[in-house]
């Protein structure tokens, strides 16, 4: 039989249309049988309609109607007609109409579906993943799927008018150290020899600078052999971008402006036109993270002027030793705070390397509780100093400055989510400036770069940072949204000299250098450009705007967390063969063969 194609969608018909003859195509959400009438919910990507097959039908019609089980594909011609009074409903596009049925032809059956498909599935993980196909029918994957096309549609549009061309870079590249681990690909043609997976277009769009392709944007596949987890995958998206003669207010202008577009075109919000700015170690002592949750405040506040005067040896020894003691107040919460919920927080500050977590409440008389006893005489200094009113718990944690900062920005994040202070409505955009360049790996007792090893250091430090890598501050920075990394970006290197000095600090002498980077140093020496630029995360904005807290519910076709794919089963054996023309041999590891 002909196939009937459609002549209108699903999510498009209103009493406008009432008396017109129609042919829908699409899947059987719905069907209930009321006494002979036969109500089908038929659904597209585009809405849904409702389908009836009345009481005074022909008899094989009704029993075709019957025979609909749940995601059938069919194919209906019908009659637009008003639905009565008592069933409109308001909510949806169509929901003023039904289409009275003339015609049923089933395009293809069903088998007994695994989860129904619902707007927000509550089916398990391996589940949704395995029948991904059928998860993605779900008018929350839908829905998401067509934010993410619409996301990178305005940013397209809007870099296109900013003068930008999009240009793509090669995905496979020379393994060279950025971070994470590379997957690598072996060579069939060049025996031993592998190509890497880009962990991102660092590089390549950095010479495209040097090549004089002034502004560069591309929507990049990227890949880092890390674990995933909430906001990570092993393959995800960036909007990458790179500039030439820009400085750090021209890149933070047009990412600022490229965010407002995408939020009004997508979403109907509008944005502030330009975002705070936060240094690192602000950011850090206020609120414990170089990526905090704006959406609320509870800073943190220094608690050193008290320890002396306390007897307190814990803290004196923390402030002996270089560390720091902080102070975090949560409003009103010394009622609702027992001991048992005060441990339960020093066992998220103890996660992240804190050896406890001290406490004491406000109350009419002065301090109470916890470690109230050691500053009770200061009580009166220390609630002015602190902003501390009767009914508010003070938290206290003292250790080395970065796990002080780290464990108590945790504790608040949690209270964040605990006392529901955080406004779900708002976007809460950061910039986080000012890093180290450096950081010191304890384990491997070595300088590694902070972001990567082509950022900038700031000017001031340009003589000496070689000899005293710490204190150095890069011109690189972060954009931060809702307490996510959204985004990172840095002004880079173009002198091959300073280049190699970096190499240098970060343990790459310059035979190694020259080895793994000596295109990009060789560039640098036919007139390369001062350049800048920046790379944001599209599966970490999609999932902000979403709501969503795992960038799994923005990826179609996404990895587990064990970074397997349930649908296709890979990552997978292969044949010898193809082993045999890649030159590989496999090496089981120890565990695995006990396993088998
Ligand atoms: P960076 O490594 O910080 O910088 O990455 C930039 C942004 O990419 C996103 N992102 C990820 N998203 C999902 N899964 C992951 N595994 C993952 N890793 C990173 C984040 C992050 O902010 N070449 C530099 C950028 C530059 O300097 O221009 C870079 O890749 O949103």
């Amino acid at each position: 039989m002909e196939q009937m194609k459609r002549t209108v969608t699903c999510g498009q018909l209103t009493a406008k249309n009432e008396g017109q003859t129609v042919i829908l195509n699409g899947w059987v959400h719905r069907n209930r049988d009321h006494g002979g009438i036969h109500f089908i919910n038929l659904r597209d990507r585009y809405g849904e309609t409702q389908i009836v097959v009345d009481e005074d039908a022909a008899e094989a019609l009704k029993e075709k109607a019957g025979s609909l089980k749940f995601e059938y594909c069919v194919a209906i011609e019908g009659i637009v007609r008003a639905r009565p009074e008592s069933m409109i409903n308001p909510d949806m596009v169509t929901g003023e109409i039904e289409v009275s049925v003339k015609n049923i032809s089933i395009l293809n059956s069903c088998k007994t579906l695994p989860f129904m498909i619902e707007d927000e599935t509550d089916s398990n993980e391996t589940a949704r993943l395995k029948y991904r196909y059928l998860d993605l029918r779900s008018k929350g994957m839908q829905d998401r799927i067509i934010l993410r096309n619409n996301v990178t549609y305005a940013i397209r549009e809007y870099l296109q008018k900013s003068s930008f061309l999009e240009i793509e870079t090669p995905t496979l590249i020379k393994s060279t150290p950025e971070g994470a681990r590379d997957f690598l690909v072996p060579s069939r043609l060049h025996a031993g020899k592998f190509f890497a997976l880009p962990q991102s277009p660092q590089l390549y769009k950095q010479l495209l600078m040097v090549s004089g392709f002034d502004k560069y944007f591309q929507v990049a596949r990227c890949y880092r052999d890390e674990d995933a987890r909430g906001d990570r995958q092993l393959e995800f998206t960036q909007i990458d971008m790179e500039m030439s003669f820009v400085s750090v207010d021209d890149i933070f202008k047009i990412t600022e402006g490229m965010m407002g577009h995408v939020f009004k075109k997508s979403l109907g919000v509008d944005l502030p036109l330009d975002f705070q700015r936060i240094s690192y170690d602000d950011a850090m002592n206020l609120y414990g993270s170089d990526k905090p949750d704006l959406r609320f405040d509870m800073a943190f506040q220094d608690f050193a002027p008290f320890v002396p005067a306390s007897s307190f040896g814990v803290f004196k020894s923390v402030l002996e030793a270089g560390g720091a003691v902080k102070a975090l107040v949560v409003p009103g919460a010394a009622a609702d705070y027992s001991r048992k919920k005060i441990t339960e927080l020093e066992e998220t500050a103890k996660t992240f390397g804190a050896k406890g977590l001290a406490w004491m409440k406000v109350t009419t008389e002065g301090l109470d509780g916890g470690v109230s006893k050691f500053y009770n005489d200061q009580a009166d200094a220390i609630c002015s100093g602190l902003e501390a009113k009767e009914g508010d718990l003070i938290l206290l944690m003292g250790a080395a400055w970065k796990t002080a900062c780290n464990s108590l920005g945790a504790v608040r994040s949690r209270l964040g989510k605990d006392l529901k202070l955080i406004d779900e409505n708002l976007y809460r955009f950061v910039w986080i400036v000012d890093f180290p360049l450096f950081e010191y790996n304890e384990d491997e007792k070595t300088w590694e770069p902070a972001h990567h090893m082509f950022s900038m250091p700031q000017e001031q430090y340009l003589e000496t940072f070689d000899k005293d890598p710490g204190p150095v501050k890069g011109d690189l920075y972060d954009l931060v949204l809702n307490g996510y990394e959204l985004a990172s970006g840095s002004i880079r290197i173009h002198d091959p000299e300073l280049q190699q000095r970096i190499f240098n600090v970060v343990g790459f002498p310059k035979e190694v250098a020259e080895e793994r980077f000596g295109f990009l140093l060789e560039s640098f020496r036919y007139g390369a450009p001062p350049h800048g630029g920046i790379a944001a995360g599209v599966d970490r904005l999609v999932m902000i705007m979403a709501g969503k807290e795992s960038i799994k519910e923005v990826i179609p076709f996404p990895k587990n967390n064990a970074g397997m794919s349930p649908m296709d089963d890979s990552p997978a054996w292969v044949d010898a063969d193809q082993l045999q023309d890649l030159h590989l041999n496999i090496i089981m590891p120890e565990v695995d063969k006990k396993e088998e």
